[in-house]
């Protein structure tokens, strides 16, 4: 069995939530790079079916090789693809878009909602684990009407690295500047005195200090989480 990073043992833990409910379905994990993480969802009976899609033959290659060596050759497919293009979703869907850059995220969602009934994206759970931008991942997410189900942290070789589960009811909505930098479920948890986010935080505290002369969305964030630190 492959040797999971904490990153990603976070990530598979947003699977399991997301899994819960629904007996067999796909996982799609976009940008599979190695397939470790699809590999562990069919081994541990999370899916049926997985679906890799890689941007590049490299990766897509060692996605194929690692699901075939692992003896799930038949339950699953690599494309070599942008995204989810060419990647029809269906209801009971867990989408993961893991170790990539918010905007690259965004850009492959926002895309998949003109490509998707909203019919079908109703039923379909999107687990992200931006590198950065997560401000403009969580705007984006309200924005385009998808709703935060969770949010979890974890501290991997020195790096803090968090994760989103959301799901779309195509009902828009505008969060704070606070809750886009910090999380929505995340500022829950730190008030409900979760260790680990209250560690991110104050990592997150000390370069917002530094960000916030560059980034206006990132100084409203820190002047209202100071007023509301004070109530
Ligand atoms: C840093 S790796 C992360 C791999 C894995 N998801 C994880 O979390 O460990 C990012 C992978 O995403 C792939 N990638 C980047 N942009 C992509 C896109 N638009 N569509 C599909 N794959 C993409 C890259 O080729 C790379 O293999």
């Amino acid at each position: 069995m492959q040797e999971m990073t904490e990153r990603l043992t976070m990530v598979l833990g947003q699977v399991r939530y997301a899994r819960q409910e629904s007996a067999g379905g796909r996982i799609i994990d976009v940008g599979s790079d190695h397939g470790y993480l699809a590999i562990r969802c069919l081994e541990e009976g999370l899916a049926d079916e997985a679906v890799c899609t890689e941007i590049h033959r490299a990766p897509a290659q060692r996605s194929e090789d690692a699901l075939i060596e692992a003896g799930f050759g038949d339950c699953s497919e690599v494309y070599i693809t942008d995204g989810l293009k060419g990647v029809p979703l269906m209801a009971g869907d867990t989408v993961v878009i893991a170790g990539m850059g918010g905007l690259n995220i965004v850009d492959i969602i926002s895309r998949a909602l003109k490509d998707n009934g909203y019919h079908v994206l109703e039923n379909v759970t999107f687990v992200l684990q931006p590198q950065k931008s997560n401000d403009i991942v969580r705007k984006y997410l309200s924005k385009a009407g998808f709703v935060f189900e969770d949010e979890s942290v974890c501290y991997d070789r020195d790096i803090f690295y968090n994760c989103m589960r959301v799901v779309f009811k195509g009902i828009s909505t505008t969060i704070t500047d606070e809750e886009a930098c910090y999380g929505p479920k995340l500022l829950s948890k730190f008030k409900n005195g979760d260790p680990q986010v209250i560690a991110y935080f104050e990592h997150l505290d000390e370069i917002f200090e530094i960000r916030q002369r560059s980034n206006p969305t990132v100084k409203a964030a820190l002047e209202e989480r100071k007023k509301n630190a004070g109530k």
